[in-house]
Protein backbone atom coordinates (compact mmCIF):
# COMPACT_ATOMS: atom_id res chain seq x y z
CA UNK A 1 0.00 0.00 0.00
CA UNK A 2 1.76 3.37 -0.10
CA UNK A 3 0.00 6.87 0.98
CA UNK A 4 0.83 9.95 -0.71
CA UNK A 5 1.55 11.96 1.75
CA UNK A 6 2.65 15.65 0.82
CA UNK A 7 1.90 16.27 -2.50
CA UNK A 8 5.34 15.08 -4.08
CA UNK A 9 6.14 12.13 -2.28
CA UNK A 10 5.17 8.58 -2.31
CA UNK A 11 5.83 6.35 0.65
CA UNK A 12 5.44 2.63 1.24
CA UNK A 13 3.41 1.91 4.66
CA UNK A 14 4.55 -1.77 5.13
CA UNK A 15 1.45 -3.80 6.22
CA UNK A 16 2.56 -7.02 8.92
CA UNK A 17 3.66 -9.31 6.62
CA UNK A 18 5.90 -7.02 5.16
CA UNK A 19 7.22 -5.45 8.56
CA UNK A 20 7.94 -9.38 9.10
CA UNK A 21 9.90 -9.88 6.29
CA UNK A 22 11.79 -6.26 7.01
CA UNK A 23 12.90 -7.57 10.52
CA UNK A 24 14.01 -10.89 9.20
CA UNK A 25 15.82 -8.62 6.19
CA UNK A 26 17.30 -6.25 9.28
CA UNK A 27 18.34 -9.23 11.07
CA UNK A 28 20.28 -10.90 8.50
CA UNK A 29 22.42 -7.89 8.11
CA UNK A 30 23.00 -7.22 11.25
CA UNK A 31 24.01 -10.38 11.42
CA UNK A 32 26.40 -10.53 8.36
CA UNK A 33 27.94 -7.01 9.58
CA UNK A 34 29.04 -8.91 12.92
CA UNK A 35 30.27 -11.78 11.27
CA UNK A 36 32.43 -9.37 8.41
CA UNK A 37 33.88 -7.53 12.06
CA UNK A 38 36.20 -10.41 12.68
CA UNK A 39 38.04 -10.20 9.71
CA UNK A 40 39.41 -6.70 9.49
CA UNK A 41 42.48 -6.40 10.04
CA UNK A 42 46.10 -5.22 9.35
CA UNK A 43 47.12 -7.12 6.23
CA UNK A 44 43.32 -7.78 4.54
CA UNK A 45 42.14 -6.27 0.93
CA UNK A 46 38.38 -5.04 1.33
CA UNK A 47 38.22 -7.02 -1.79
CA UNK A 48 38.48 -10.32 0.49
CA UNK A 49 35.68 -8.39 2.92
CA UNK A 50 33.47 -8.15 -0.40
CA UNK A 51 33.62 -12.36 -1.43
CA UNK A 52 33.23 -12.80 2.09
CA UNK A 53 30.37 -11.28 2.68
CA UNK A 54 28.63 -11.77 -0.53
CA UNK A 55 29.46 -15.76 0.15
CA UNK A 56 27.48 -15.14 3.59
CA UNK A 57 24.99 -13.88 2.11
CA UNK A 58 24.28 -16.05 -0.62
CA UNK A 59 24.74 -18.87 1.40
CA UNK A 60 21.86 -18.01 3.62
CA UNK A 61 19.66 -17.51 0.16
CA UNK A 62 20.26 -14.16 0.18
CA UNK A 63 21.54 -11.28 -2.30
CA UNK A 64 23.65 -8.96 -2.28
CA UNK A 65 21.85 -5.69 -3.34
CA UNK A 66 24.65 -3.27 -4.20
CA UNK A 67 25.88 -5.73 -7.04
CA UNK A 68 24.88 -4.37 -10.11
CA UNK A 69 22.72 -1.56 -8.53
CA UNK A 70 22.83 1.07 -10.93
CA UNK A 71 26.10 -0.16 -12.24
CA UNK A 72 27.74 -0.84 -9.08
CA UNK A 73 30.50 -3.63 -9.50
CA UNK A 74 30.48 -5.20 -6.24
CA UNK A 75 28.40 -7.04 -3.25
CA UNK A 76 29.19 -4.17 -0.57
CA UNK A 77 30.75 -0.70 -0.23
CA UNK A 78 34.21 -0.43 1.62
CA UNK A 79 35.02 3.04 2.49
CA UNK A 80 38.23 3.80 4.27
CA UNK A 81 39.78 7.05 5.44
CA UNK A 82 38.58 10.24 3.32
CA UNK A 83 36.12 7.89 1.52
CA UNK A 84 32.99 8.82 2.47
CA UNK A 85 30.92 6.00 1.25
CA UNK A 86 30.63 3.90 -1.81
CA UNK A 87 33.63 2.91 -1.72
CA UNK A 88 34.41 -0.13 -4.12
CA UNK A 89 36.10 -2.87 -2.83
CA UNK A 90 39.65 -3.87 -4.67
CA UNK A 91 42.28 -6.40 -4.19
CA UNK A 92 44.64 -3.88 -4.41
CA UNK A 93 43.31 -1.69 -1.61
CA UNK A 94 45.12 -3.24 1.80
CA UNK A 95 44.21 -2.02 5.18
CA UNK A 96 46.78 -1.01 7.43
CA UNK A 97 47.55 0.23 11.16
CA UNK A 98 45.78 3.54 11.69
CA UNK A 99 43.18 2.90 8.63
CA UNK A 100 39.49 3.58 9.31
CA UNK A 101 36.53 1.69 7.00
CA UNK A 102 32.83 1.82 6.66
CA UNK A 103 31.80 -1.47 5.77
CA UNK A 104 28.02 -1.49 4.36
CA UNK A 105 26.15 -4.30 3.39
CA UNK A 106 22.89 -4.25 2.31
CA UNK A 107 21.15 -7.93 1.89
CA UNK A 108 17.84 -8.67 -0.06
CA UNK A 109 15.92 -11.57 2.04
CA UNK A 110 12.48 -12.95 0.91
CA UNK A 111 12.41 -9.45 -1.74
CA UNK A 112 13.36 -7.12 1.20
CA UNK A 113 16.53 -5.08 2.38
CA UNK A 114 17.97 -4.65 5.12
CA UNK A 115 20.70 -1.74 4.77
CA UNK A 116 23.44 -1.02 7.85
CA UNK A 117 27.00 0.28 8.55
CA UNK A 118 29.87 0.97 10.69
CA UNK A 119 33.11 2.12 10.50
CA UNK A 120 35.76 0.48 12.51
CA UNK A 121 39.36 0.95 13.12
CA UNK A 122 42.22 -1.05 12.13
CA UNK A 123 45.23 -0.99 14.63
CA UNK A 124 45.40 2.30 16.37
CA UNK A 125 44.17 5.59 15.46
CA UNK A 126 44.23 9.12 16.70
CA UNK A 127 42.36 10.39 19.47
CA UNK A 128 40.74 12.65 17.32
CA UNK A 129 40.09 10.40 14.62
CA UNK A 130 38.39 8.15 17.64
CA UNK A 131 36.28 11.39 18.62
CA UNK A 132 34.98 11.81 14.90
CA UNK A 133 33.76 7.87 14.94
CA UNK A 134 32.34 8.13 18.37
CA UNK A 135 30.29 11.18 17.98
CA UNK A 136 29.31 9.54 14.33
CA UNK A 137 27.50 7.31 16.25
CA UNK A 138 26.33 8.76 18.59
CA UNK A 139 24.81 11.23 16.39
CA UNK A 140 22.99 8.47 14.37
CA UNK A 141 21.41 7.44 18.22
CA UNK A 142 20.16 10.52 18.69
CA UNK A 143 18.16 10.71 15.15
CA UNK A 144 17.03 7.71 16.08
CA UNK A 145 15.61 8.53 18.93
CA UNK A 146 13.50 11.64 17.17
CA UNK A 147 11.52 8.39 15.02
CA UNK A 148 8.18 8.10 16.14
CA UNK A 149 4.80 9.25 15.06
CA UNK A 150 3.69 12.97 15.39
CA UNK A 151 7.56 13.51 14.48
CA UNK A 152 8.44 14.71 11.58
CA UNK A 153 11.08 14.00 9.60
CA UNK A 154 13.11 17.08 9.94
CA UNK A 155 12.78 16.42 13.77
CA UNK A 156 15.69 13.74 13.18
CA UNK A 157 17.55 16.24 10.68
CA UNK A 158 17.43 18.66 13.12
CA UNK A 159 18.54 16.52 16.29
CA UNK A 160 21.16 15.24 14.24
CA UNK A 161 22.85 18.27 13.03
CA UNK A 162 22.65 20.04 16.67
CA UNK A 163 24.54 17.76 17.98
CA UNK A 164 27.21 17.67 15.63
CA UNK A 165 27.60 21.25 14.56
CA UNK A 166 28.17 22.48 17.67
CA UNK A 167 31.23 19.89 17.66
CA UNK A 168 32.99 21.49 14.64
CA UNK A 169 31.83 18.51 12.64
CA UNK A 170 30.79 18.82 8.37
CA UNK A 171 28.07 16.66 8.06
CA UNK A 172 27.67 15.24 4.83
CA UNK A 173 24.52 17.05 2.08
CA UNK A 174 25.01 15.33 -1.15
CA UNK A 175 23.69 12.16 0.34
CA UNK A 176 20.71 10.63 3.20
CA UNK A 177 18.81 8.45 4.51
CA UNK A 178 15.90 6.74 2.53
CA UNK A 179 12.91 4.81 2.65
CA UNK A 180 13.86 0.89 1.90
CA UNK A 181 11.74 -1.95 1.45
CA UNK A 182 10.98 -3.98 -1.80
CA UNK A 183 13.35 -0.94 -3.12
CA UNK A 184 16.81 -0.53 -1.95
CA UNK A 185 15.96 3.25 -1.77
CA UNK A 186 12.93 4.73 -2.16
CA UNK A 187 10.75 8.00 -0.05
CA UNK A 188 11.49 9.62 1.89
CA UNK A 189 14.67 11.03 2.03
CA UNK A 190 16.17 11.36 5.49
CA UNK A 191 18.83 14.68 5.41
CA UNK A 192 21.42 14.49 8.73
CA UNK A 193 21.39 18.36 8.50
CA UNK A 194 19.41 21.13 9.58
CA UNK A 195 16.30 21.71 7.53
CA UNK A 196 14.16 25.13 7.67
CA UNK A 197 11.09 23.71 5.99
CA UNK A 198 9.08 21.25 7.71
CA UNK A 199 9.55 17.51 6.09
CA UNK A 200 6.68 15.00 6.05
CA UNK A 201 5.07 13.72 9.14
CA UNK A 202 6.43 10.23 10.51
CA UNK A 203 3.76 7.10 10.57
CA UNK A 204 3.76 3.62 11.85
CA UNK A 205 5.00 1.40 8.84
CA UNK A 206 7.45 3.07 7.40
CA UNK A 207 10.85 1.75 7.12
CA UNK A 208 13.48 4.37 6.45
CA UNK A 209 17.55 4.13 7.01
CA UNK A 210 19.43 6.74 9.30
CA UNK A 211 23.13 6.81 8.02
CA UNK A 212 25.29 10.52 8.93
CA UNK A 213 28.23 10.69 7.34
CA UNK A 214 30.53 12.85 9.42
CA UNK A 215 33.43 14.77 7.93
CA UNK A 216 36.52 16.22 10.26
CA UNK A 217 36.72 19.08 8.05
CA UNK A 218 34.55 19.95 5.34
CA UNK A 219 30.61 19.05 4.52
CA UNK A 220 31.97 19.01 0.73
CA UNK A 221 32.82 15.82 -1.47
CA UNK A 222 33.39 14.69 -4.55
CA UNK A 223 32.82 11.70 -6.43
CA UNK A 224 35.65 10.14 -8.60
CA UNK A 225 35.60 11.10 -12.29
CA UNK A 226 37.77 7.26 -12.39
CA UNK A 227 35.13 4.90 -11.04
CA UNK A 228 31.97 7.34 -10.81
CA UNK A 229 31.14 5.92 -7.41
CA UNK A 230 33.76 6.36 -4.83
CA UNK A 231 32.62 9.60 -2.80
CA UNK A 232 35.73 11.25 -1.07
CA UNK A 233 35.64 14.41 1.31
CA UNK A 234 36.81 17.38 -0.78
CA UNK A 235 39.43 18.35 2.00
CA UNK A 236 40.63 14.92 1.97
CA UNK A 237 40.05 14.43 5.71
CA UNK A 238 38.67 11.69 6.97
CA UNK A 239 35.05 10.74 7.26
CA UNK A 240 32.96 7.73 9.32
CA UNK A 241 29.52 6.91 9.43
CA UNK A 242 27.16 4.82 11.07
CA UNK A 243 23.83 3.31 9.35
CA UNK A 244 20.73 1.32 11.25
CA UNK A 245 17.01 0.38 9.17
CA UNK A 246 14.20 1.62 11.18
CA UNK A 247 10.47 0.98 11.30
CA UNK A 248 7.86 3.55 12.84
CA UNK A 249 5.62 1.76 15.41
CA UNK A 250 2.58 2.90 16.79
CA UNK A 251 4.49 3.93 20.01
CA UNK A 252 7.94 4.73 18.86
CA UNK A 253 10.37 2.58 16.40
CA UNK A 254 12.35 -0.72 16.08
CA UNK A 255 15.63 -0.98 14.88
CA UNK A 256 15.25 -3.48 12.50
CA UNK A 257 19.28 -3.97 12.45
CA UNK A 258 19.87 -4.49 15.65
CA UNK A 259 22.90 -6.89 16.68
CA UNK A 260 22.04 -9.46 18.99
N1 LIG B 1 24.18 0.99 1.21
C1 LIG B 1 24.23 2.34 0.68
C2 LIG B 1 23.20 3.13 1.43
O1 LIG B 1 23.26 3.14 2.61
C3 LIG B 1 23.98 2.40 -0.79
C4 LIG B 1 25.03 1.80 -1.63
S1 LIG B 1 24.59 1.98 -3.26
C5 LIG B 1 25.79 1.11 -4.02
O2 LIG B 1 22.28 3.69 0.92
F1 LIG B 1 25.41 1.00 -5.25
F2 LIG B 1 26.92 1.75 -3.90
F3 LIG B 1 25.89 -0.06 -3.47
CO1 LIG C 1 21.29 3.24 3.22
CO1 LIG D 1 23.94 1.34 3.47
Amino acid sequence: MHNNNNGSRLVYIKNKAEIERMRAAGRFAAELLQYIEGFIKPGISTLYLNDLCHKYTLSRGARSAPLNYKGFPKAICTSVNDVVCHGIPRSNEILKDGDIINVDVTPVLNGYHGDTSKTFVVGKISPEIQRLIQDTERAMWIGIEQAKPGNRVNDISNAIDDYLTPRGYGIVRDLMGHGIGRNFHEDPQIPHFRQERLLMKLQPGMTFTIEPMVNLGTYEVIVSTKDKWTVRTKDQKFSAQFEHTILITETGHEVLTMPS
